[in-house]
């Protein structure tokens, strides 16, 4: 892609990343985007720059000399120091000057540092703090554990643009650059980032949005470091987020299961017709078929997480202990649960699936349901009356 004006003077010069299909074991089907931001003032500001990989940097760089020499660029942001982001940083200041100030937050600097070990010209700021560009003032918000400790914002009090690093991202590769060009087909993206990526700072995005709210910082444009940028309406990805961070629940069960000689997927079928006849929405997701950040993304607003396993070596069926291990990081609240499996002798495998539920904190609202070998009709009855008890306890029977 060619650098983007998205201001007057202020330029997307990031790349796009069309190929990557897999972010840290998060599935990345369409992509994705690093975006770095100049902003030609008095001062040439460059804020983040691209992942090193392949030619991205060299691209960064021939974006910014479309724009302007890269000599000239004055200062350097880094809102976050993940390898996305900083990755080019060295090769960027090899053209810039190695003297460059780069201002980060403090964790900023420890990052960058503990990644380089270069002693560069790093300026630690913090909140509140601001850099004059000329006509433009930068002023910089610490936004920790949004979602690394590092994680701070940019915005522009004169153009009331945002440049919100990871937050209000989605990871998506297109030529597309603004909501109101792509329209809504956008927003699964930005769940499923919000679901992989922040769910588990809900928190802390709760107490950030309150703290833009009292500051009354208004928002022409929210520019993140992945996907597109938000100008259209702005309100509309804030507004999620609060929807999201608060873990609204929606009558909907997500019934998440492998299965080894078919016997769980049985089950997970009769279950499902059970919750559907509750009149609940359900979304049984093979892990044959979905990938664990897909399950996630359709946990972000579920009522009910239910989880198939058959037991294998006494124990959870590997897929399924892989997802419950993603699911525990991710920390998802106001969830109802319930396990459930064939086995052939000793069926560990549900307890040990409520055992995680319970470090989860998820209320669990049966001891989980069991048939020994191939489920007969009797079992599939079973089956179907657990899971009218699931959607019952969804709607709140
Ligand atoms: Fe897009 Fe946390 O890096």
């Amino acid at each position: 892609m060619k650098p983007v004006e998205i201001a007057p003077g202020i330029f997307d010069v990031g790349v796009n990343d069309w190929n990557i299909s897999d972010f840290h074991g998060y599935s990345t089907p369409f992509g994705s985007s690093y975006n770095a931001f100049l902003i030609v003032d008095e001062k040439v500001t460059l804020i983040d720059t691209v992942k090193d990989k392949g030619h991205f940097p060299d691209k960064l760089l021939n974006n910014i000399s479309q724009v302007i020499s890269p000599d000239k660029i004055d200062y350097i942001i880094s809102n976050h120091t993940e390898m996305d982001h900083t990755g080019s940083l060295e090769k960027v200041l090899r053209r810039v000057g190695e003297e460059t100030p780069i201002f980060c937050s403090k964790m900023g600097k420890k990052g960058l540092s503990n990644h380089f070990h270069r002693d560069w010209n790093f300026k630690v700021v913090g909140t509140g703090d601001e850099l004059s560009l000329g006509k433009r003032t930068l002023t910089f918000l610490e936004t920790r554990m949004l979602h690394w400790p590092d994680s701070m914002y940019t915005y522009i009090k004169e153009d009331k643009i945002l440049f919100s690093s990871d937050s209000f991202g989605q990871h998506y590769a297109g030529n597309e650059k603004f909501d109101d060009v792509i329209g809504d087909a956008i927003m699964p993206h930005a769940k499923k980032y919000y679901a992989n990526i922040l769910m588990h700072f809900s928190p802390q995005v709760l107490k950030l949005l309150k703290t833009v709210g009292e500051m009354r910082l208004e928002f022409n444009m929210i520019c993140p470091d992945h996907g597109i940028l938000w100008r259209k309406d702005p309100q509309k990805i804030i507004d999620a987020y609060v929807r999201w961070a608060n873990q609204e629940r929606v009558k909907k069960a997500v019934l998440v299961y492998d299965s080894m000689w078919q016997s769980t997927e049985v089950m997970a079928n009769a279950i499902a017709a059970g919750i559907d006849d509750k009149g609940v929405e359900v979304r049984p997701m093979t892990l044959r078929k979905w990938h664990r950040s897909d399950v996630m993304t359709e946990i972000l607003d579920a009522g009910a997480i239910v989880v198939g396993s058959p037991t294998l070596n006494n124990n959870i069926f590997p897929t399924v202990a892989d997802m419950l291990v993603y699911m525990k990081g991710l920390r998802p609240q106001n969830k109802l649960a319930a396990a459930f499996g064939s086995y052939g002798w000793s069926g560990e495998a549900v307890k040990k699936i409520n055992k995680e539920f319970e470090a989860m904190k998820l209320e669990i609202v049966d001891p989980g349901l069991r048939v020994q070998y191939v489920p007969d009709g009797n079992s599939l009855d079973a089956c179907f009356e657990w899971g009218q008890k699931i959607g019952a306890a969804i709607v709140g029977e």
